[in-house]
This record gives C-alpha cells, structure tokens and sequence, in this order.
C-alpha cells in the first residue's frame, strides 16, 4: 500500500554505497599513507622520518608498489563514492548548506560538550569537515599524479609550481588529511552511536514530507 503524505517510515541513517565506500576508504587511506610514509623516508623533505613500523612494503620498491596498487582500489572507490554522492543528492542534502556562523556556534558547541547529535543529521563542523577532506582529497590525488608522472602531468606540475613544491603540498595535503583523521575520531568517541549506525546503516523514522532524506 502506497504510504500516506505523513506517514513515518524507515529508512537507513546511512545508505550502503556510504558504508562500504568509507570503511574501504579507510583501509586504502591507511594502505596509501603508510606506504607513503615510507616512500617519504626514502628521500626526506624535512629532518624527521617516519618510524619503520609505520611504514607499509619493507623497501623503497615494496613501498612504492603498496602505494600504486592500493591507489587504484582507491580511486575507483572514490569514483564510485563522489559520482554516487552526487547523482543520489547525498551531498547536496546531508553536507549543505553551512555558513561560518553555523561552523562557529558548533565549534563552541562541540568544545563545552553541548552539541546535540541527531543520528543521520551532520553538525556544521562535520558538514564543514567532511567537504574538506573531499577537497584535500582532490588536491592529494592531483599533486600525487604530478610527482608519479610529471612528464605526462607537466601542465599540473607547473600550476603546482614545479616538482619539488607538489611535493611539499602532497605531504601537507596528507597531513591535513590525518588532523581530519584525529577530530573525526575523537567526535565519533564522543557520540559512539554514529559508528553503530556507519557499520549497520542504522534506522530513522521520516515522515513523507522530510526534506533530510
Ligand atoms: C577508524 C577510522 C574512522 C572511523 C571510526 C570513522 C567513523 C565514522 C562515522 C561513525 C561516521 C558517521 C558520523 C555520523 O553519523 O555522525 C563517519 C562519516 C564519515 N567519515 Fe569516517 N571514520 C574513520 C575514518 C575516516 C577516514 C580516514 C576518512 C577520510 C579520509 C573518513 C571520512 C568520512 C566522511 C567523508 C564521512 C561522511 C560520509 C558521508 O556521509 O558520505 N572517515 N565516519
């Protein structure tokens, strides 16, 4: 039976096409970085090198295959994610809109431990946040293809500025990517239901007429 205009249903807090993009986001993410970290230690750009047992693939060759193989599981993953992302409505429905105010009164919020969460319902710092990293993620992606191929990428390379400053953005880039990484953990210990519902999809009640869905 067709349901009525307000009556409440059921549906996932989280689709599938966002779960198992994000949980196989975070293990490529962590295949790419340690084995980045390793190919970093090779040739350093600043005086500290990452400690061997964070490292992924042995070798500078080990390394370097880890980061070109998990790459492409990767990239087809974030394809798959963006695309979906955007012909679906998620993003335009759950990440926007935000303004600096909103992303302040949360940030305060959020600091004295008073920010309501509402189960399948983004905070201006998460809505913020998760834009973000989709752009660092971007900016990783074209500064990696300048310094794997700068011959074939030379016009990327030379908006980068040439070769040895797409490096020190790769490596800035990813470590934007790790501060992410820290605040989006710590927020998800603060409210450990939101992990329950990003591995089973959850539950929510809606009614016909919500625009959140
Ligand atoms: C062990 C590490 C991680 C855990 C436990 C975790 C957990 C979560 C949880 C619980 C949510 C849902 C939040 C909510 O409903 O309020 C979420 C969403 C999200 N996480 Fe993570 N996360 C992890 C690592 C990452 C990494 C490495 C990235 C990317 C670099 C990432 C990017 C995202 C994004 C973009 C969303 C929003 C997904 C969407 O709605 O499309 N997470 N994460």
């Amino acid at each position: 039976m067709k349901p009525q205009p307000s009556s409440p249903r059921k549906r996932r807090i989280h689709a599938w096409p966002v779960r198992i993009c994000h949980w196989i986001n975070v293990l490529a993410m962590t295949g790419m970085v340690m084995s980045g970290w390793g190919i970093y230690n090779a040739d350093p750009i600043f005086a500290f090198t990452f400690p061997q047992n964070t490292t992924l693939g042995g070798w500078l060759g080990g390394n370097i295959a880890w980061h070109l193989a998990v790459m492409w599981l990767m990239a087809a993953n974030a394809l798959f994610y963006l695309l979906w992302g955007m012909f679906s409505g998620h993003f335009r429905r759950d990440f926007f809109p935000f303004t600096l105010r909103s992303v302040w009164r949360d940030t305060l919020r959020a600091l004295t431990f008073t920010l309501p969460h509402k189960l399948g319902q983004y905070n201006a710092v998460q809505k913020l946040m998760y834009s973000g990293v989709l752009l660092l993620g971007l900016l990783l992606v074209l500064s990696g293809l300048s310094i794997w191929k700068p011959v074939q990428f030379s016009g990327l390379v030379w908006l980068f500025g040439g070769f040895d400053i797409a490096r020190y953005v790769h490596f800035f880039a990813m470590s934007g990517v790790m501060l992410f990484v820290v605040i989006h953990v710590l927020m998800v210990l603060l409210v450990p239901k939101t992990l329950v519902a990003m591995l089973t999809g959850g539950k929510k009640t809606v009614t016909e007429e919500s625009t959140d869905e």
